[in-house]
């Protein structure tokens, strides 16, 4: 098992194939230097090689999500220096969007900037009531930097993302869910509990078929129809040479419940 104690700014642990990942930099309101990314990507790394049925990733302490990436650090960057960090992000983000588990985003306070795009990476966001989210990247003389103007868009549609980059404005949770952002908003102590009983439903599924739906859908949104439909019925093919379909299949016929193995 991987040593995720070693990592200094990412808390993980995993229970019965549940993974929570929560960043933890509450000086700064986990906002994202170079270390949170490295522990980000060392994180998801080291769960890529456990059995992982859904991760949520959230941030630590009561106040913040993410504040976006560490102006502090990014002050005196160089140009250079700036797309390097930029492009290492885009990286880390696509491998977290990319997981071969779903990742559910709960966002418990600030998800500004870099924050609002690391939830955007993941398959569906649940908000605290608390929770505030905006791309001000602008009011600092930025654009985002870790996909925001790629999946805003792709996510919420042309009008809605292009006011959020656009004026940097901070929206409650309330606009995110009405722009589609947000799957649903729920008091701050019914957070976590909401997410992990929608952890614990993807858990209970076959998990190469919770994979496989991932990926269509995921790579499905990047292709023309005719190739995502293709993508969907080459997927629905190969779930037939699985164990867990065979036994889905008959566990529905004999009226029981199935005993799914991940194979
Ligand atoms: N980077 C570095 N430090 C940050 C930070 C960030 N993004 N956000 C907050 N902090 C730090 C503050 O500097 C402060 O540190 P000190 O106590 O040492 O002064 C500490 O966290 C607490 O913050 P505040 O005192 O400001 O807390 P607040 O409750 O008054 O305000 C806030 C909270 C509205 C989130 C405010 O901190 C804020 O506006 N933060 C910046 C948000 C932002 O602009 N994010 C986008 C960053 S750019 C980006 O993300 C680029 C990209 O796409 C890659």
């Amino acid at each position: 098992m991987t040593d995720f104690g070693s990592l200094e700014t990412v808390d993980v642990s995993l229970d019965d194939g549940i993974a929570t990942v929560a960043i933890n930099r509450p000086k700064a309101l986990n906002a994202i230097n170079a270390q949170v990314l490295d522990d980000l990507e060392a994180a998801f790394e080291g769960l890529s090689q456990e059995r992982v049925a859904c991760v949520i990733l959230t941030g630590a302490g009561e106040k913040s999500f993410v504040a976006g990436a560490d102006i502090a650090q990014m002050a005196d960057m160089s140009p250079e220096a700036a797309e390097a960090f930029s492009k290492k992000g885009h990286e880390i983000f696509e491998k977290i969007e990319h997981f071969q588990a779903p990742v559910l985003a709960a966002v418990n306070g600030f998800a500004l900037g870099g924050g609002c795009e690391l939830a955007l990476a993941c398959d569906i966001i649940y908000a605290s009531s608390r929770a505030k989210f905006g791309q001000p990247e602008v009011k600092l003389g930025l654009i985002p930097g870790f996909g925001g103007a790629v999946r805003l868009p792709r996510k919420v549609g042309l009008a809605a993302a292009s006011e959020w980059v656009l004026t940097g404005n901070i929206y409650s949770a309330a606009d995110a869910k009405e722009i589609g952002l947000v799957l649903s908003v729920h008091e701050p102590e019914d957070l976590m509990g909401h997410v992990q009983k929608i952890a614990k439903a993807i858990a209970a599924r076959a998990p190469l078929a919770v994979q496989r739906a991932k990926k269509v859908m995921l790579e499905g949104l990047d292709m023309a129809h005719a190739g995502a439909a293709e993508l969907e019925q080459s997927s629905f093919g190969h779930l037939f040479s699985t164990d867990d379909m065979r036994e889905g299949t008959k566990a529905f016929l004999g009226k029981r419940e199935p005993e799914f193995k991940g194979s």
